[in-house]
């Protein structure tokens, strides 16, 4: 069970929002190449990267135009090896992100399949369909996009839509059509080649659908926070059996390269042994625990996500992963209230995270204890906001503060504000004010990441964990962690203190955790 991954600490790298090089307000992959040694003494394993494959980015990347090549915005393939490159020089270790599901309506295969006609091969690679009513001006079935409104476009005044489960040009391939497989296996071949060491799959549940494409019967359930469908009891379009050989095939080829090469899942569904059949021995390697960013603040939703959890793995050798926020969420210290209630409760949710048996996977400016950014709706780029007028995922989204006391806040050259705008005041959050403040999320981080590898890095998988008037207590190896969930302060546990979240001298406050040393 020596696998790297199977502990590794990732870090998320959204591209667009991490470090720019050129000065045009949006990341790039040069930015990320001079930014690694951050990470590196940040002390994670891995850095999992967002899309940067050629696309007209109307979903920020998640649109694919071309699977083997960089975008101009980011820079070259050349500049796609350099980041690998350096990476392991460095010790880290690189997940590039695979889009699957569908390809961007700007993809050649789409193009041919609009000049093509009606029941030809190129049409079949993706899902085009008679309409419904006399005219065929009704949609095929009643999907929904996740992004809201119908999940299917029509060609023209023809009566051929195609499927879209997200925007509509985010065109769905089909995946019982052999070309697709296929060309997603030279995909795979192409990054592994180029040293890649994983893959993180975008919306590994979605890609094969119910054949005969029937409604949906029931309601879509609504989540306080993104999902990527799944959840509903109905669902002839997500998590369909036969796409576990697709992962089976993925899997072999995997295989073929040295150095343990991994792929990740994210896979909405509706249980954790569901989730679990992902990562079954000859599947990908791991799923991102999304019950673990859907759950409250609370010791007994903790225990309850943990406990379902780690047997559920277990049963098919697989390992757990720990996800608080993402790209597609709100960051969890607003999610916990926000402020400075918000941001303690994040810290004492990472240091639970960290002390769980399995990989942890933070995401970019959660280090520096940032929150959602209220975007104003005309620096909204989010395709849902677009199909919906909700909010949508932009104000996590905001580049990060690197350093200064303005906007860009060293994020790139020049002054001028990136793609999203950065808010006043974010001065005190950048990594330049928070690496000599002692007292920082910054240095909680790496304080956290280091001990996490010298006392449980070899601290195996068991573990014991139990609730006591809303104090969660997790015991693995040497370690205890005890977390106050509760509005009064509460005992400290026994033991040496190795790390803690906030003050905690004689007592163990509200909205704090710590860690201590038992062994
Ligand atoms: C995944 C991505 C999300 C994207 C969607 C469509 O959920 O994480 O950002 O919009 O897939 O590709």
């Amino acid at each position: 069970m020596s696998e790297w991954w199977r502990q590794a600490v990732v870090y998320q790298v959204y591209v667009r929002s991490f470090a720019d090089s050129d000065g045009d307000g949006v990341g790039d992959l040069p930015g990320i190449t001079s930014r690694l040694p951050y990470l590196r003494d940040l002390g994670v394993d891995a850095v999992w990267i967002t899309p940067f494959y050629r696309s007209p980015q109307h979903d920020h990347g998640y649109d694919v135009a071309d699977y083997v090549d960089v975008d101009p915005l980011f820079g070259t393939l050349a500049d796609a090896d350099a980041l690998v490159a350096r990476a392991h020089e460095l010790g880290l270790r690189v997940i590039v992100d695979l889009v699957p599901n569908h390809t961007s309506s700007d993809h050649a295969w789409f193009r041919a399949a609009l000049a093509a006609e009606p029941g030809s091969p190129e049409r079949a690679r993706y899902l085009f369909r008679t309409g419904r009513g006399a005219d065929a001006s009704e949609p095929p079935n009643n999907w929904r996009s996740v992004f809201g409104g119908p999940a299917w476009t029509r060609v023209g005044d023809t009566d051929q839509w195609y499927l879209h489960l997200f925007d509509s040009t985010q065109p769905d391939l089909d995946w019982r059509n052999p070309e697709v497989p296929a060309m997603f296996a030279d995909v795979l071949r192409f990054w592994l080649d180029r040293e890649v060491d994983g893959f993180r799959v975008d919306v590994a549940h979605g890609l094969l659908k119910e054949e005969d494409l029937r409604d949906q019967t029931g309601q879509e359930v609504s989540s306080d926070t993104f999902d990527v469908g799944g959840l509903a009891e109905d669902a002839p379009m997500w998590d369909q059996p036969e796409v576990h050989d697709v992962y089976r095939q993925w899997h072999a080829i995997l295989a073929e390269y040295d150095g343990d090469r991994m792929a990740v899942a994210e896979a909405w569904t509706r249980t954790v042994e569901s989730n679990a059949a992902y990562v079954r021995p000859d599947e990908l390697h791991q799923a991102f625990n999304f019950d673990w960013v859907m759950a409250p603040w609370s010791a007994t939703a903790y225990a309850d996500v943990i406990e379902r959890t780690l047997p559920a793995l277990a049963a098919v050798g697989g390992t757990p992963t720990w996800v608080l926020s993402n790209h597609d969420v709100q960051r969890h210290a607003t999610r916990y209230g926000g402020g400075a209630v918000g941001r303690a409760r994040a810290r004492a949710a990472t240091l639970l995270s960290l002390t769980l048996p399995g990989s942890a996977y933070l995401y970019q400016g959660e280090e520096l204890g940032l929150e959602d950014v209220d975007v104003t709706p005309e620096h909204r780029q989010d395709p849902s906001w677009f199909r919906t007028g909700e909010p949508g995922r932009d104000g996590c989204r905001v580049p990060i503060p690197w350093a200064g006391d303005r906007a860009p806040y060293g994020f790139g050259p020049g002054a001028a504000q990136p793609w999203i705008p950065q808010p006043e005041g974010w001065a005190a959050l950048s990594v330049e004010a928070q690496q000599s403040d002692d007292g920082s999320t910054l240095a909680f981080y790496r304080r956290a990441l280091a001990l996490r590898r010298e006392w449980l890095g070899g601290a195996g998988d068991e573990v014991s964990v139990s609730v006591h008037d809303d104090v969660l207590t997790v015991r693995r190896g040497d370690v205890t962690l005890a977390v106050n969930c509760g509005s009064v302060a509460a005992a400290l546990p026994a033991g040496e203190p190795l790390l803690a979240t906030g003050p905690a001298d004689g007592g163990l406050p509200p909205d704090t955790a710590i860690w201590v040393r038992t062994g």
